[in-house]
């Protein structure tokens, strides 16, 4: 058993869980042992309790927990800055996707790279989510789009777990967009997806979760439902990229699945948004990819806040449309283009992610969460998102060792 830890002397400490005063505790020191949050509350309760305690002095300082991104694509071989020049020229998006540009740009790439070759190239970029607080990050499948390479991706996507500090969570995607040899038989591409991918993945146990773009484009409700029911059988729980750009129910059908999570919702109808709210699935916003492919159709968190749904923010990083896996960019755009606060916004990129990733031990600082927590260098949570692009940290404890 290690010695215990204390972190006295700072300004707050945001627990994670509220998004009213309750979240925010002033005078108030967190006592972790074990890997695991062990005592929060008064410091002077807390020294009395834990009198033989190490201390880490953190006064004008804040505390977080890790931040938990719950949506990336961060496994991947080349950037794609030629479609941000095709994009500055004013071809969209899904234009360039029907093209065979966008997903399938990458997916080329990556049938062509070995497991080590794109798991070196995925470590600097896991290094780079931790420097800006991420503790814990999901990772999609979904640049392979045949079984071997899927599989392949998502051997790589567990394989870093034992290679970063960071916890990740691996989300099968096959049906990230249909592959060009499959547009003229794409329901064979779907069967590929249930019949035989679904099943290798869940026999393999690679996977926690399946996820569908959902997406005029991409693929229809139809598809989502028959892929994210064969996941399911399978034992995978269901996840979708829904109502990105436009909508198409996405966000009911996440509802009527159970999916953990609905993802983007940029185009979320009102119906979309009281069945998201209704259920369990957690709203996942990624406001980074608005921004970066300069679109102003950003999702309606204080419509989702207000109708009670929890909320999560996420990077969403991959190298089409979000090439930065910086949770605290996300959480400056949800203050300042969907004006959520601050508290709303780290409340969202913490015990957020932790459920839309189904996690019970984190994203709060509360008894028997795990120890993950970042010390942030600022006077007041407010400053973590107003230090837009710039992650002010002091340190970072994951599992209760500092890294
Ligand atoms: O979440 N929308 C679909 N998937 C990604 C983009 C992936 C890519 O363009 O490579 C997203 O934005
Ligand atoms: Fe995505």
């Amino acid at each position: 058993l290690n010695t215990p830890l204390i972190f006295t002397g700072a300004a707050e400490i945001i627990t994670g869980r509220h998004t009213d005063e309750r979240g925010v505790l002033n005078h108030s020191a967190i006592a972790i042992a074990d890997g695991r949050v062990a005592a929060v509350g008064a410091t002077a309760d807390i020294l009395a309790q834990f009198a033989s305690a190490q201390q880490v002095d953190c006064t004008g300082q804040v505390i977080t927990p890790g931040l938990v991104d719950s949506h990336t694509h961060a496994v991947f071989g080349v950037w794609r800055a030629a479609e941000y020049d095709m994009r500055s020229r004013g071809l969209d998006y899904m234009e360039i996707a029907r093209r065979g540009g966008g997903i399938n740009a990458s997916v080329r790439d990556v049938r062509t790279r070995s497991e080590s070759e794109l798991l070196e190239l995925a470590l600097p970029r896991l290094e780079a989510a931790l420097a800006s607080g991420t503790t814990t990050i999901e990772i999609k499948s979904g640049y392979g789009l045949d079984v071997e390479s899927e599989l392949k991706l998502l051997r790589i996507i567990n394989a870093l777990a034992e290679r970063t500090a960071l916890t990740v969570v691996p989300t099968f995607l096959g049906a990230h967009d249909v592959p060009l040899d499959y547009r003229d038989r794409r329901g064979d591409y779907v069967r590929l997806v249930t019949d035989e991918m679904i099943p290798a993945v869940a026999g393999e146990k690679l996977a926690k979760f399946c996820d569908v773009f959902m997406e005029p484009g991409a693929f229809t409700a139809e598809e989502t439902r028959m892929i994210l029911e064969a996941g399911r059988k399978h034992g995978l729980l269901p996840k979708l990229h829904a109502d990105e750009f436009e909508n198409s129910g996405a966000a009911e059908l996440a509802a009527e699945l159970n999916a953990a999570s609905a993802d983007h919702l940029g185009a979320i109808s009102d119906r979309g948004i009281q069945a998201l709210a209704r259920s369990d699935a957690v709203a996942t916003l990624l406001p980074v990819t608005l921004l970066f492919l300069g679109k102003t159709g950003y999702a309606p968190a204080r419509r989702l806040i207000a109708a009670g749904a929890t909320v999560a923010l996420a990077s969403d990083f991959n190298p089409g449309t979000a090439p930065v896996p910086n949770l605290q960019l996300a959480m400056t755009l949800g203050c300042s283009q969907m004006r959520m606060t601050p508290l709303e916004a780290l409340v969202a990129a913490t015990s957020g992610g932790a459920k839309a990733l189904r996690l019970e031990d984190r994203g709060v600082l509360e008894p028997g969460a795990r120890a993950d927590l970042v010390v942030w260098q600022v006077a007041g949570h407010a400053e973590i998102p107003y230090r837009c692009g710039f992650a002010p940290i002091r340190g970072i404890w994951k599992g209760g060792k500092r890294l």
